[in-house]
């Protein structure tokens, strides 16, 4: 494994290329990684880098977006079937036909989407900024695509505001019942929970704290207390045990894993920058319509 680290970090300096990580990754990206977090933070970086190369360790929609942020910049996509379930469950006339039912409304993308539904959107959001970008747009009704389960949580959180939503989801997270989580408070009362929004609404109330993958994180750090049940993927549990060692880390259940995240492996980013692939390349029009759909996003979210 030394080795393929230090290959990749060699390449890194004679291609001036970074590597993104999200923190569903498998936790062996991160001896390579330049920053590991979550969809905004990593839109950020890669607005914001230098770097000629970026190489996304995360699934499409994340590189898409990092390439039409950068678009003069080279981004690769080390394991080209690492895709979204839910980015998958909408496409670009599904979103018009949504659309249409709703004449007049303004539209926002959940990051999670392909570049084709995001051109047709108003603005994006992600997890840790969904309720911040609704306020913003000062509508009484909203429409929202594609996560149901984070569109109807935004509702809840702001008042007078009707989030109209399509029907996707995340399959790892729409399996979590409010009777899981019933348990795990019984299991372990003195355990703060702690949920991604991605969850059902119902389940999501239940929690101590609700918030993105970064936001989870950032939670335990600022936090006094000894013992947290996890309700995301397994990747941030992982990562969370590894840097908080004297704290317990429950994972609601077995199954909180999203397989596509896991596909990157380390062999395959250095396959990725030694041979330049998988490269994300975007229709003209697409990338500036879906940019402004960003970029609103960025001026919007500080
Ligand atoms: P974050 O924005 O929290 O990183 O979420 C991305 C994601 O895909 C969660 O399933
Ligand atoms: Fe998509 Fe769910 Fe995987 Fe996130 S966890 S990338 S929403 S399938």
């Amino acid at each position: 494994m030394n080795d393929i680290v230090e290959r990749i970090n060699k390449l890194k300096k004679e291609k001036n290329a970074i590597i993104l990580a999200h923190s569903y990754q498998n936790i062996e990206i991160d001896l390579v990684a330049d920053y590991v977090g979550d969809s905004l933070y990593l839109s950020r970086k890669a607005k914001d880098t230098n770097a000629d190369i970026i190489v996304f360790a995360g699934v499409y929609f994340m590189a898409q977006t990092a390439k039409i942020i950068s678009p003069e910049k080279k981004v690769l996509l080390p394991d080209i079937n690492a895709g979204c379930l839910m980015a998958d469950m909408i496409n670009l006339h599904q979103t018009v036909d949504f659309k249409n039912q709703y004449p007049g409304l303004p539209v926002v993308c959940y990051i999670n989407s392909t570049a084709e539904v995001k051109a047709e959107c108003d603005i994006c959001c992600t997890s840790s900024n969904a309720v911040e970008i609704v306020k913003s747009l000062n509508s009484k009704r909203v429409l929202f695509v594609p996560d149901a389960n984070l569109g109807k949580w935004v509702e809840s959180r702001l008042d007078s505001v009707e989030v109209i939503t399509y029907n996707g989801n995340c399959p790892v997270h729409h399996n979590v019942t409010v009777s899981d989580i019933m348990h795990a408070r019984k299991k372990y009362p003195d355990a703060k929970i702690l949920i991604h929004p991605e969850c059902k609404p119902e389940v999501s109330v239940l929690g101590d704290y609700v918030g993105s993958t970064s936001g989870i994180i950032n939670y335990v750090k600022k936090s006094n207390e000894k013992r947290f049940v996890i309700v995301t993927e397994k990747g941030v549990a992982e990562r969370l045990e590894r840097d908080y060692p004297d704290k317990e880390f429950i994972i609601i259940k077995d199954n909180m894993l999203c397989d596509s995240m896991k596909l990157t492996t380390l062999e395959e980013i250095l396959y990725a920058l030694e041979r330049e692939r998988h490269e994300i390349t975007l229709d003209d029009s697409v990338r500036e319509l879906s940019s402004n759909c960003i970029e609103r996003m960025l001026r919007v979210s500080k």
